[in-house]
């Protein structure tokens, strides 16, 4: 039986249209097939693979952790160099006094962290987040998500959950002395990759701090360069009081973080002590690649290199079944006539040797989201590609 049947046979899908690419390797901004076929991957695991795939200083990071160990005790127990390296890193690069992480294995685990750390530390309830957000799927994030649809055949979910418009000013009238926190992504990653406006983010940077409401950023895609800055707060300025990370932070390896202050998160601790537990966050092989992703980036100057980038993308994308192109860095959706151009589009691309993705909430755009490494050339020759397969559908 081919991999394909035993696929769709074996592990469970969720959705009737996956791309089932069958994976030989993958290198650079490079997937290849069973039959050596080789992809331009404009999604990088949907913003994951920072670095592209198979980078060497992550091999190399990797394969140092490995013969060093890998698990050795549950998270918070025993020092371990990477999580520790990691840790500090993080606080380097992030504001003052977001200066003390707990590391868990995904982003909606992050998510869970963060929104159970502002209710440890206010004892309120409610928690606001945006209509089309995306935060996750397990049950605290999923309550948080922007999107009835996907939440009513699961409930009942976590009550107090309400969801505000995006960029709204009028909604902000709900974040009163009985929210406990209030999730925000920089850039939604389910839609257009709309940006949050800075006015609109120093308002509720006001009311949260009036009120002691804690602010969360979901920093889940923005973190880590996709946006031309280390962090997507940068954009703005406006600092949150923790901040959620995964994806991009491990360079393709499985890992989340939430980081706050160091006595925000002393509540973890007491009242009951290990108020969230974990037993391979901040898995040292995980973290060993998200040290060499940031370190990499860092001293390769990669982050300054995004918005020329961008800039290739856009030069190289005029087209006129492209309606408009919206984003910022390297998170860029490519808005064309409607639901059925997109899903035609992206088998085309995929046909022809590129490989896109859709949105979540927005079916009108296709999302290109590719290494932080993509060369120029890639870039030209993938945008040659997607303007030839638009002239076909
Ligand atoms: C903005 C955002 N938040 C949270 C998540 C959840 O991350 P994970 O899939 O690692 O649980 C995602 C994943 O797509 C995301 O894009």
């Amino acid at each position: 039986m081919s991999n394909k049947n035993d696929f769709l046979k074996y592990q469970a899908q969720i959705s009737k249209t996956p791309l089932l690419i069958n994976v030989k390797k993958a290198t650079g901004s490079y997937v290849y097939d069973d039959n050596n076929k080789r992809y331009i991957d404009l999604v990088a695991g949907v913003s994951s693979c920072t670095l592209g795939h198979s980078h060497p200083s992550i091999i190399k990071a990797v394969k140092e952790q490995l013969d060093l160990h890998t698990h050795v005790m549950v998270y918070g127990e025993f020092i371990q160099q990477k999580p520790l390296e990691l840790a500090i890193l993080l606080a380097k690069y992030l504001p003052v006094k977001l200066n003390c992480t707990y590391l868990v294995n995904s982003g909606t685990e992050a998510i869970e962290g963060a929104i159970k750390l502002a209710k440890r530390k206010n004892r309120r309830k409610t928690v606001i987040s945006c209509f089309n957000s995306y935060h996750g799927s397990t049950q605290g994030s999923l309550s948080a998500m922007g999107a009835n649809y996907m939440k009513k055949n699961y409930e009942p979910l976590i009550p107090h959950h309400r969801n505000i418009r995006y960029n709204n000013f009028e909604d902000l009238s709900v974040l009163d002395k009985d929210v406990s926190s209030v999730i925000i992504e920089p850039v939604q990653g389910g839609t257009n990759f709309e940006v949050a406006q800075k006015k609109w983010l120093k308002e509720i940077r006001k009311i949260c701090t009036k009120n002691s409401i804690e602010l969360i950023y979901d920093e889940i895609q923005t973190g880590i360069g996709r946006t031309g800055k280390m962090f997507g707060y940068e954009l703005s300025g406006v600092k949150p009081d923790i901040v959620c990370l995964a994806k991009g932070l491990g360079g393709g390896m499985p890992i989340g973080a939430f980081v706050s202050s160091k006595k925000n998160m002393s509540y973890l601790s007491v009242n009951p002590s290990l108020g969230h537990i974990t037993t391979f966050g901040g898995h040292p092989v995980c973290c060993a690649a998200a040290v060499a992703t940031i370190r990499t980036l860092t001293s390769n100057k990669i982050i300054e290199k995004v918005e020329s980038k961008r800039q290739l993308f856009l030069e190289h994308l005029s087209h006129p079944k492209i309606k408009k192109i919206h984003g910022i860095g390297l998170m860029i959706a490519i808005e064309l006539e409607n639901e059925k151009s997109c899903n035609k589009f992206v088998k085309k691309a995929l046909e022809k040797g590129v490989i896109t993705f859709y949105f979540l909430f927005n079916k009108n755009c296709i999302r290109i989201s590719p290494p932080l490494t993509i060369s120029l050339n890639d870039i030209i020759e993938s945008c040659s590609i997607i303007k030839n397969v638009l002239d076909d559908c």
